[in-house]
């Protein structure tokens, strides 16, 4: 070992002494505020090992006991304990009587915010503007199976031609020309009609042939005018607004064929009293109706 201490004549650095092939190490030691932040953590570390769970073996805990899971578990049971009052209250109430009382009226908008994005966004749209498809907007004042407090939540619990509940929405649009009630002639000239109906249609002579068809086979349901029955939940086809399409293409795909738009029923999925939160949401995102 060499005792003299060098300096490297180009950065005036300190060398080690050691040397190989002529190329001399130069002392360049790490700051003291950094290696003794370093052995400042490898103390933490050992430390935290002993206290907190570290090892990824069954039952390993730490000397505290404390587990995130279970952590969690316990703040959820918590948050659920502080809101049990206020969901018993929902869970007992009617809608009316939740959108008229402030508190719960606050509490159910802002849960049936968070379980729409949950359960229905998918098919609805993440605010209720609904989706093409046969997904209906829920944020206008359209409404199929009509938009009161009652008539909402009895959709949302019971569904739609799903086969899940005995009170579920339920009618079938004939298939015209699949079940050979109309030719392909009568299809077009009735879809022309329908047309028609929102002063879109370019033929109005066959518009006035499929409107002697439309009498007889569709005001049943639709109405005379096309306004529409809730009590079979066919739409309005006067109004602009097309679950499946108001191009004269997708008019005739509906007569020919039907449709069928099924939706789940929610009864047994979801606590009552999120129906009733969800109900509320809906009513409130802007075509709720007395
Ligand atoms: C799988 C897709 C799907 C999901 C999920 C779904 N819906 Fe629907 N929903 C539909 C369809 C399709 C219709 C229209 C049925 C028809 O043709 O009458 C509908 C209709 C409705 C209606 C009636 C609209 C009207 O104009 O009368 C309401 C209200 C409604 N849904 C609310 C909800 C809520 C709240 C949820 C979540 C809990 C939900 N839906 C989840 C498919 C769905
Ligand atoms: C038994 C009742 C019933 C009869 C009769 C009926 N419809 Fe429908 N119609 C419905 C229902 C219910 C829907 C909703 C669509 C679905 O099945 O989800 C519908 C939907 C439609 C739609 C789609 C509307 C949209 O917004 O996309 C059109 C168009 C239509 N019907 C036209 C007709 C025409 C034309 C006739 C006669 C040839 C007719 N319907 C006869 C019940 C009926």
């Amino acid at each position: 070992m060499p005792t003299k201490i060098e300096k490297d004549s180009l950065t005036g650095t300190e060398t080690t002494g050691h040397e190989w092939d002529g190329v001399r190490e130069l002392n360049n030691p790490l700051p003291k505020w950094w290696l003794y932040t370093f052995y400042a953590c490898i103390a933490f570390a050992a430390v935290w090992v002993v206290i907190y769970p570290a090892f990824p073996f069954q039952g390993a805990t730490g000397v505290s006991g404390w587990i995130a899971r279970e952590a969690v578990v316990r703040d959820v049971r918590e948050a659920d304990a502080r809101m049990a009052p206020i969901m018993a209250r929902i869970r007992a109430a009617t809608p009316q009587q939740i959108a008229a009382d402030s508190e719960m009226r606050g509490f159910a908008v802002a849960g049936g915010r968070i379980a729409f994005a949950n359960n229905c966004a998918g098919c609805h749209g993440a605010g209720g503007q609904g989706a093409a498809g046969g997904f209906p907007s829920l944020a206008d004042d359209d409404w199929i199976w009509g938009g009161t407090h009652d008539a909402i939540r009895s959709t949302i619990a019971h569904g739609v031609r799903a086969g899940e509940s005995d009170e579920e929405r339920i009618s079938m649009m004939p298939r015209f020309l699949a079940d050979g009630v109309l030719t392909r002639a009568q299809v077009s000239d009735t879809a022309e009609f329908v047309l028609s109906l929102s002063g879109r249609a370019d033929d109005m002579t066959a518009a006035q042939r499929g409107a002697a068809l439309y009498a007889e086979n569709c005001a049943a349901c639709h109405g005379d005018a096309g306004a529409g029955n809730r009590d079979v939940g066919a739409p309005n086809l006067a109004d602009r607004i097309w679950l499946y399409g108001g191009d004269k293409a997708a008019i005739i795909q509906t007569i020919a064929y039907s449709r069928a738009g099924v939706m789940p029923s929610w009864r047994g999925r979801l606590d009552p009293a999120v129906v009733n939160m969800l109900t509320v949401y809906v009513h409130a995102l802007g075509g709720g109706e007395n």
